[in-house]
């Protein structure tokens, strides 16, 4: 008996030992930031990067988490599945994170999710709105993969609501990257919801993430005329259509989703429409305003959306590090789907799907700014 008391008391020992726990001060906790830092939508990445800091330099600033000091792995995994499976096969391999936050695109984020769900590492995605990412091709609940934003059935819906019940449109045209989880997604719920609320799609028009020249297909909606064009797609690309719609002498209202959120977003050629997003620097909340003027303290901008859902994931990510009193990412991710996290974006719980239950906010560009019209609960 004495003896198995002195076996187990030096294997505790030796578990201390090797985890670090015994010298005061000295542990760390690595947290990987997976974003696109340049390329096509390099403002989405420099937000995500610049929101997640500001929440995690304010966790160590009070002591870190579970007495553990955060130290952060920045990658550039450029909204392609390609960089970042590399990124994040780098970090979990080489740098030893345990924690990911990111990606942004839902195209990036879906396979890193099938690493980080293989290596038992925790990924939280502060934007991608694919339901793929947490919820895998057998229906399952991905354990250790989660989001900060509300998914796309959900704004989908909203979009063609609005444009059935606030615009009264009655006919719409699509248009839609085969290629891009995110914008086929977002596109397919949009036609669903808006036959089902009664309105007609005239127009469905598939082009590939290369394409520049979008004269074809805008003679199909020049010629059917309807009162909505849907562009579910990046800013880049969306400046791209919409211009070449307006020297087209296209009418109909445009509309878009949360991919539209960029200060590069050309708002000469989007005058007057709409899309849906997950924040508004304008709403008078005090949790939202705090944020937004630490941010503007810090970085001279005003937070978009991109930057209020990493500070959301990081909060999110740290504040169930700190319940859970551990970095192992299993506990945290436990602690994770049954926490209530008062964030920037709204008071947070998880669905079973590990989807956060939030609103959504319509937001309109008039006179070259972009402001806030409307906020739809789910
Ligand atoms: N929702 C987009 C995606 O899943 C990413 C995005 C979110 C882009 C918010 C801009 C703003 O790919």
């Amino acid at each position: 008996m004495r003896i198995r008391t002195a076996v187990v008391a030096m294997v505790v020992l030796a578990l201390v030992a090797l985890s670090g726990c015994g010298g005061a001060g000295s542990k760390a906790v690595k947290i990987a930031i997976l974003a696109p830092l340049s390329g096509d939508v390099a403002t989405f990445g420099q937000s995500t990067r610049d929101g997640a800091m500001l929440a995690i330099e304010e966790w160590n600033a009070k002591g870190g988490v579970d007495g553990a000091t955060i130290e952060v792995v920045v990658e550039d995994s450029q909204c392609n599945a390609e960089a970042a499976v590399s990124a994040a096969n780098k970090v979990i391999d080489q740098d030893g994170v345990k924690f990911i936050i990111g990606e942004v695109c839902s195209s990036a984020s879906i396979p890193v999710s099938e690493i980080a769900t293989s290596k038992g590492v925790l990924q939280i995605s502060p934007t991608s709105t694919n339901p793929s990412v947490t919820v895998a091709e057998d229906g399952t609940t991905k354990s250790t993969i989660f989001r900060a934003c509300f998914i796309d059935p959900f704004q989908g819906l909203v979009g063609a609501k609005f444009a059935i019940e606030t615009l009264g449109a009655q006919t719409a045209a699509v248009f839609l990257d085969q290629g891009n989880d995110y914008v086929r997604g977002l596109a397919e719920v949009f036609i669903k919801e808006f036959e089902a609320a009664g309105g007609q799609v005239v127009v469905t028009e598939s082009y590939t993430g290369d394409d520049q020249d979008f004269s074809a297909i805008l003679t199909k909606v020049k010629d059917a005329n309807p009162d909505v064009l849907y562009l579910p797609d990046y800013y880049n690309t969306v400046n791209l259509i919409a211009g070449q719609a307006q020297e087209k002498g296209i009418t109909a209202v445009l509309m878009g989703g949360d991919g539209w959120d960029s200060a590069d977003l050309d708002v000469s050629v989007v005058e007057g429409g709409y899309f849906t997003n997950h924040f508004s620097a304008d709403d008078t909340r005090a949790i939202v305003q705090d944020f937004v003027s630490k941010y503007e303290a810090k970085y001279g901008a005003r937070p978009d959306a991109l930057a209020a859902l990493a500070y959301d994931a990081a909060t999110i990510l740290l504040q169930s590090m700190d319940q859970a009193n551990s970095v192992d990412p299993i506990k945290v991710a436990e602690t994770m789907a049954s926490g209530t996290f008062p964030v920037v974006s709204g008071e947070i719980t998880y669905d079973a799907s590990h989807n956060p239950v939030k609103s959504a906010v319509m937001l309109q560009v008039s006179g070259g700014q972009v402001i806030y019209t409307d906020t739809v609960a789910p």
